[in-house]
């Protein structure tokens, strides 16, 4: 069988599935899907921050950093944003990634080396997973949130261990027990990671993230903070020791082998993390719109508890949520259907995001719809 005739196979089975992805632009609906979870993506104030911030910069070369940070593409405004967000998160050192992909896979193909262990939970983020596979070391999955399995897993694993969740879970919107998994990294030594991209602008004192609001800074190694949720532009940073930076600026080649941010992404970064420490009304805001639509929708046996931006109905059967997200859909409000193989069979979902910018009325009548389908 040729190439072409396995990826049309491929591509069939999908079909057969209810599963084919396609690219759709929607428009006009009330945002219930999103992960502007703070509206700063679509904050006209942010866009004329980072505008005014791009003219008095009056960088000689402003449209593209021109090559990797390690050749031409490094300069002071770079490095000035990486020392900032150091003081952000109360770390030695954070290292700028062009997307929180590059980030996840940049730290785990780097740091694990062969004979080494990366225990993970099952429902990490495919950008984790990749990074792993591209490293050397052994990997052992443990069940979602379940201190016992990887306690188990922990003493089958060689070598250095490497502990790797997310603080709030991008398909279930719960979060990881961190305390107790920060006491087990300790009690074995091991490195503890923690991704941060749901967590970073919603979570923590001006949005610190999870390991901030639960003072675990300093039992967590690496923290990843992705920009293209919360803050509403683009970008990642990897947060930790100065050590662990020089390391990734040496051997991470997620960081090395591609052009670095354009100068506009840097003045973004800036400009979005002003403004969250300028908007101290936002964060309580996106709090009431979450504790507004979990409390009406706990009442449905299928929702998954969660005190994030993200609420889930785990509905079963790509066919069964599809229908119920377009049912939604034509009554204004854009959801979408979560399908497998993106979650495990029998656990698509309806994934709704809640933003600070949703009104009481919009989730009010959000609900009505969701009750008058369940
Ligand atoms: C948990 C998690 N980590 C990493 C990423 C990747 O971040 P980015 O979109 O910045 O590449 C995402 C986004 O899809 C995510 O949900």
């Amino acid at each position: 069988m040729s190439y072409k005739d396995k990826i049309a196979q491929k591509l069939q089975a999908r079909m057969a599935e209810n599963a084919l992805r396609r690219l759709t632009v929607r428009e006009g609906l009330i945002d219930f899907f999103s992960n502007d979870y703070l509206g700063f993506a679509r904050s006209k104030a942010l866009h004329t921050a980072i505008q005014q911030k791009e003219e008095t910069y009056q960088l000689s070369v402003c449209n593209g950093s021109t090559g990797s940070r390690l050749l031409s593409g490094n300069s002071a405004l770079a490095e000035q944003v990486e020392k900032q967000l150091a003081v952000f998160f109360q770390v030695e050192k954070t290292l700028l990634f062009n997307a929180g992909y590059n980030a996840n896979v940049g730290v785990l193909s780097a740091i694990p080396q062969k004979g080494d262990t990366i225990l993970y939970d099952e429902l990490i983020h495919a950008s984790l997973k990749d990074g792993a596979r591209l490293s050397f070391a052994d990997r052992l999955s443990f069940k979602h949130n379940d201190l016992e399995d990887l306690q188990r897993k922990i003493k089958k694993a060689k070598g250095d261990l490497f502990i790797v969740v997310e603080s709030i879970y991008s398909m279930d919107g719960d979060k990881a027990p961190l305390k107790e998994i920060a006491a087990l990294a300790k009690q074995y030594g091991a490195c503890f990671i923690v991704d941060e991209a749901h967590s970073t602008g919603t979570f923590g004192l001006q949005g610190r993230g999870l390991v901030y609001e639960e003072n675990l800074q300093h039992e967590v190694d690496i923290r990843i903070h992705t920009f293209g949720k919360a803050m509403g532009i683009h970008g990642a940073c990897v947060a930790g020791s100065a050590m662990l930076i020089d390391y990734l600026v040496n051997f991470s080649r997620a960081f090395i082998y591609t052009t670095a941010f354009a100068p506009h992404a840097f003045i973004s970064v800036q400009c979005a993390f002003e403004m969250l420490e300028q908007t101290a009304d936002v964060i309580p805001a996106l709090n009431k719109n979450i504790n507004h639509l979990a409390s009406a929708l706990r009442t449905h046996s299928c929702y998954i508890p969660s005190s994030s931006p993200i609420q889930v109905l785990n509905i079963g059967g790509n066919d069964v949520v599809k229908n119920l997200a377009a049912t939604i859909q034509e009554k204004g409000f854009d959801v979408r259907p979560i399908l497998s193989p993106t979650v495990k069979k029998g656990e698509e979902r309806l994934r709704i995001c809640v933003h600070a910018f949703n009104t009481q009325q919009e989730i009010a009548a959000l609900v009505s719809c969701i009750n008058s389908q369940l």
